[in-house]
C-alpha cells in the first residue's frame, strides 16, 4: 500500500553514501552455511532481499543476530538441509543460492524455484548443468520444488553456455567443499563474483581467477568462521550518478569503487555529463544539455543490464535519437510503457529501444514494475515537471536502502506515503 509522492524539478545537490552491494550480500549470506564457525558480515544493505536471505538462514537452523542495521552475526552450526519452502524462496531470485550451499555442505538440497524480477523466462539450466557435472542428481518435485542430491561431489570442468552470474555463483558454492578441483569456464566477472570469492577464501577456501572468465576452485574439507565487509553497490552508485545527471545536479557519490563504475562513467561523459573520480567517490554534475548516445548492455565489464532502465530515462531526455540495446535479458523493456505516461518517446522492437529525446518529462501516476525499472521511475519523477505518484514501491525497496531518505537528503521533494486501513499517513523523510 506504500507509495512515493515526488514533486519533480529540484536539482540534486550534496553527498550520498552508497550501501553494501545487494547482489554480493545475497550470495555471501547463503555462503555462511558452508562454514564451520560464526561469521560476522559487515556493510550489508538494510533491504528486503537481505531480510529474506536471513529469514531462510534462520529457517534452516542458523542463529542470526543483528548487531546493527548493517552488521549481522550468523552461527551456521545448527543448520540442517530442511526444505526451503515456496513462501520463502519466492521472495527473491537469489534463494536459488541455497541449492548450491546445501548441496555443497550436506550433499542434498530441496528448494522451491525462486521468485524475483519478472523479465520473462529465467531458466537455471546452467546451474543444474554445473551441479550434475559435479556428480549430483537433479529431480524436479511437486509444486515447483527441486531436489538436488549427491553421494560425494567431485570437482570437474564446466563450460557455461552463456555468461551467467547465478550459475557461476552457484557452482562456486557447491564446489568449495567438493573433492578435487572444479574449473568454471566462460564464468561471469561481475564485482560481486570477486567479492564472494574473497569471502570464501577468507573462510579458508581455495578459489582463484574470480574476475576473469576462468575460475578454479580446489575443494577443501573445512571452512572457518570469518569477519567480512561487503563491497559497495555498483548499481546503487550508478543509480545516484544518473539521478544527479537527470536533474542537472551536482552530487558526490561516496563509498564507491570507481573502477566498478567505469562503463557507467564512460557513457555519462559521452552524454555531456561531468564525472570526477576520487579514491572512493565520484562527483557527477551537469550544466549543459544531454547528448544523444547509444548504449548496449553486456556482462561485466560492459554496461550493466541493471542500469538499463535508469540510463533509459536519461536517453529519453537527450537531444536527438538514441538507441538502447539489451543483450542480457529477453524482456527487460516492459517498463517503457509506464514511462510513456511521463512523455517518454520510445519505440521498442524486441531487445532494442529507440528514443527520441524530449526536453522535459511530465509528472504522472505510475507503477514500479520491478526493482531497477522502479528506481528509474523515481529518477524520471525527480526530473519531471509536477507531482508524480509511484506505486508498488516494494519492488524498489527490495534492493535500495533508504532510497527516499537518501534522495530527500540531496534536496529531492519525495515523501513515502502509507495507507493502512484506508487512512492515508505521510511519513516524513
Ligand atoms: C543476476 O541475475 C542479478 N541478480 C541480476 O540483477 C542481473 O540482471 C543479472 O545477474 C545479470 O547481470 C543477482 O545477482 C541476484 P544471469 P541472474 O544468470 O544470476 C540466461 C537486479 O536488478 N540464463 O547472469 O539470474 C538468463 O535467462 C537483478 O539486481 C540461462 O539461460 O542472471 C539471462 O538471459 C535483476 N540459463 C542471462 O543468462 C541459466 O541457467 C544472464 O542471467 C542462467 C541464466
Amino acid at each position: 500500500m506504500e507509495k512515493y509522492i515526488i514533486n519533480g524539478g529540484n536539482r540534486l545537490e550534496g553527498e550520498v553514501e552508497v550501501s553494501g552491494a545487494k547482489n554480493a550480500a545475497v550470495a555471501i549470506l547463503p555462503a555462511v552455511v558452508l562454514s564451520d564457525g560464526i561469521c560476522r558480515i559487515e556493510n550489508i544493505p538494510n533491504i528486503a532481499d537481505v531480510a529474506s536471505s536471513l529469514e531462510i538462514l534462520a529457517h534452516l537452523g542458523a542463529r542470526v543476530r543483528r548487531i546493527n542495521k548493517n552488521t549481522v552475526e550468523i552461527d551456521p552450526r545448527g543448520v540442517s538441509p530442511v526444505v526451503v519452502p515456496h513462501d520463502l524462496a519466492r521472495q527473491m531470485r537469489a534463494s536459488y543460492y541455497f541449492i548450491g550451499v546445501l548441496l555443497g555442505r550436506f550433499g542434498t538440497a530441496r528448494v522451491s524455484m525462486p521468485g524475483g524480477c519478472n523479465f520473462g523466462v529465467r531458466p537455471i539450466d546452467q546451474h543444474l548443468k554445473g551441479f550434475t557435472a559435479l556428480g549430483a542428481e537433479v529431480s524436479p518435485m511437486e509444486q515447483g520444488m527441486i531436489e538436488v542430491t549427491a553421494q560425494r561431489l567431485v570437482g570437474n570442468s564446466i563450460y557455461l553456455d552463456m555468461v551467467s552470474v547465478g550459475a557461476t555463483v552457484n557452482i562456486m558454492l557447491a564446489a568449495v567443499r567438493a573433492r578435487g578441483t572444479t574449473v568454471i569456464e566462460n564464468a561471469a566477472k561481475e564485482p560481486h563474483i570477486v567479492d564472494l570469492a574473497n569471502f570464501l577464501n577468507t573462510m579458508g577456501a581455495d578459489v582463484r581467477g574470480a574476475g576473469t572468465d576462468v575460475i578454479k576452485i580446489r575443494g577443501v574439507d573445512h571452512l572457518d568462521g570469518a569477519t567480512y565487509s561487503i563491497i559497495p553497490d555498483q548499481i546503487e552508485a550508478g543509480t545516484y550518478m544518473v539521478a544527479a545527471a537527470a536533474t542537472a545536479g551536482n552530487v558526490l557519490v561516496r563509498n564507491v569503487i570507481p573502477k566498478h563504475l567505469e562503463s557507467i562513467t564512460a557513457k555519462l561523459m559521452e552524454m555531456g555529463v561531468q564525472v570526477e573520480e576520487y579514491d572512493d567517490a565520484v562527483r557527477v554534475s551537469r550544466t549543459g544539455p544531454i547528448h544523444h548516445c547509444n548504449v548496449k548492455t553486456m556482462p561485466h565489464p560492459g554496461f550493466p543490464t541493471d542500469m538499463q532502465p535508469q540510463i533509459a530515462v536519461l536517453l529519453s531526455m537527450a537531444e536527438g535519437t538514441s538507441i538502447l540495446t539489451e543483450s542480457v535479458w529477453d524482456n527487460r523493456f516492459r517498463y517503457i510503457e509506464e514511462l510513456r505516461r511521463m512523455g517518454v518517446q520510445a519505440q521498442v522492437d524486441g531487445k532494442v529501444a529507440v528514443f527520441q529525446g524530449i526536453p522535459q518529462l511530465t509528472a504522472a501516476p505510475i507503477k514500479a514494475t520491478d526493482l531497477r525499472a522502479g528506481v528509474a521511475m523515481v529518477i524520471a519523477a525527480l526530473a519531471a515537471r509536477g507531482t508524480s505518484e509511484i506505486e508498488e514501491i516494494q519492488h524498489i525497496e527490495r534492493g535500495y536502502e533508504d532510497v527516499d531518505k537518501k534522495f530527500a537528503a540531496l534536496g529531492a521533494d519525495i515523501r513515502r506515503v502509507s495507507q493502512p486501513d484506508g487512512d492515508m499517513k505521510i511519513k516524513a523523510v
